[in-house]
């Protein structure tokens, strides 16, 4: 069992500001980062991360109870390539994560906000883009899934009209990395995959 801690924690005003020293927070700095960005409670995380221990995988969610959570099962399974930050997504892609740093995005399930008063809140805007193009390398990639229909199609539309990006092969994952919702919407309502490539 790992007898450290897994989660990151800006230590100053700086660091809170951006950008946070990342890579250097794992054993291995050189190996390519990846980044599940509202990871829930860790199933894809832990189980990619244990398949693919020559990549860094940092898992951010602002809830801390799965946080926490997370934290403890990766100790206990002693995956060494994985670090966690308790921060609002937008907040970390657009001001804390490095530059040309992240090698792969996951973003699962991310919260649709269906109520049309809300789509405001929704992660997925060309502003988010700019965010997500600012800290991938050249050719890095990033791999949606959503159950919500409506949010599968505006986000789509939003990455179709930005030309920093091209669509590539859905990344779908093998039984084991399926995450909680994904488990809980197979079979029941179509799940919309995107995946795309950094130009
Ligand atoms: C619908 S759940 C999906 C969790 C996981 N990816 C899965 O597929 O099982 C959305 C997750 O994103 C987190 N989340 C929602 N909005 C967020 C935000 N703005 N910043 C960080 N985490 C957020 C929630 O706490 C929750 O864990």
């Amino acid at each position: 069992m790992l007898d450290y801690p897994l989660r990151l924690l800006p230590a100053t005003a700086d660091e809170w500001l951006g950008p946070l020293p990342v890579r250097e927070a794992f054993a291995n700095p050189e190996h390519p980062l990846a980044v599940d960005l509202g990871c829930g409670k860790g199933r894809f995380l832990l189980a990619r991360a244990a398949r693919q221990p020559e990549v860094n995988f940092l898992g951010i969610d602002r809830m801390l109870r799965r946080i926490r959570k997370v934290e403890n099962r990766a100790r206990r399974l002693d995956l060494a390539n994985i670090r966690l930050l308790r921060v609002e997504a937008y907040y970390a892609v657009a001001h804390l994560l490095p530059p040309v740093s992240v090698r792969t995005y996951y973003i699962f399930f991310p919260d649709p906000w269906p109520k049309a008063r809300h789509e405001g809140n929704r992660l997925f805007n060309p502003r988010f883009l700019d965010a997500l193009h600012r800290t991938l390398v050249e050719g890095g990639e990033a791999h949606v899934a959503t159950d919500h229909a409506p949010y599968f199609e505006q986000l789509s539309a939003v990455f179709a009209e930005d030309r920093r990006f091209a669509a590539i092969a859905p990344y779908v994952p093998p039984e084991d990395e399926q995450t909680d919702f994904e488990r809980y919407y197979i079979g029941q309502t179509p799940i919309g995959r995107l995946s795309v490539r950094r130009i």
